[in-house]
């Protein structure tokens, strides 16, 4: 992906990683479009940063993404890169037996089929560019699993493996596929989160990944170096090391 003179659509693009990286692609030369459920939060975005547009949605929206697709389609012809950033990560107690499974069904909702339905509905149009780019941001937990957000992990590692196979069958098409996946990062996804001192500054890991995005133009993922540790876990034999001490760290 060139990282500048794109259109871009980012989900959660008001707060967190999602505003972070729509501010630097901002500045380094893209329209970008953000989406997300929290009006003030857009409309804060946007003020801080002339030329940007919003759009109020949300992706738990089910079929209604189809249509919020076309909208931005019609009012964005020029969008040619989408990024599936919006997600939400609850702590799950297994053990309560809960019989209300909301938290549960949200993070797959979000977190797993709105990128399926966002991807499915900007797929044809994506595909009519001469050069567009489809970045899921999946998580280091999609590679050794955090207990507690048992359920949040797994739509991470689902969204890993269907980056996979979307990169393959698009691979004679014009749409390259980026896994963007992040370590820990100091931000607001679960209460007292930005305050960990474990978690990565978040200007730094958008600095790192801008970096990475530039200099690896046919990059499969965008990994920093606070993710690897994470990531190839499994494939350097360490996967039983790193879950123990995630888990222990992280009761
Ligand atoms: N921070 C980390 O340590 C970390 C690590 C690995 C991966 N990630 C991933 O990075 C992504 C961004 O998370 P973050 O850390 O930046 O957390 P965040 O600050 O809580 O941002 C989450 C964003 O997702 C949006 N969102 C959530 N549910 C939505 C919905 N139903 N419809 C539309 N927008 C929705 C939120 O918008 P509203 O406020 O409008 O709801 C918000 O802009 C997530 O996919 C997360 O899993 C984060």
């Amino acid at each position: 992906m060139q990282i500048t003179g794109n259109t871009i659509l980012i989900t959660g693009g008001n707060s967190g990683i999602g505003r972070a990286m729509a501010e630097a692609l901002h500045k380094a030369g893209n329209q970008v479009i953000i989406a997300g459920r929290n009006q003030k939060s857009l409309d804060e975005t946007v003020a801080a940063n002339p030329g940007m547009n919003a759009v109020k949605f949300d992706v738990s929206a089910g079929e209604g993404i189809r249509a919020f697709a076309q909208q931005v389609i019609s009012d964005y012809p020029a969008v040619n890169v989408l990024i599936n950033n919006a997600g939400i990560m609850k702590a799950e107690n297994l053990l309560a037996q809960p019989e209300d499974l909301a938290d549960m069904e949200a993070t797959i909702s979000t977190n797993l089929l709105a990128p399926i339905r966002l991807i499915a509905a900007f797929l044809p149009h994506l595909q009519s560019k001469e050069a567009a780019t489809i970045i899921n941001v999946t998580s280091g937990l999609a590679s050794v699993p955090l207990a507690a957000t048992a359920t949040y992990n797994a739509t991470k590692a689902a969204m890993h493996s269907y980056s996979q196979s979307l990169r393959f069958q698009l691979k004679d098409t014009t749409v390259q596929v980026i896994e963007w996946a992040p370590p820990a990062v100091a931000t607001e996804l679960m209460p007292g989160h930005s305050a960990n001192p474990q978690s990565m500054p978040l200007d730094e890991f958008i600095a790192e990944s801008m970096d990475l995005l530039k200099n690896t133009p046919d990059a499969e993922e965008i990994l920093v170096e606070r993710v690897k540790f994470l990531r190839f876990a499994e494939r350097s034999g360490q996967f039983d090391k790193v879950f123990n001490i995630l888990n222990t760290t992280h009761p």
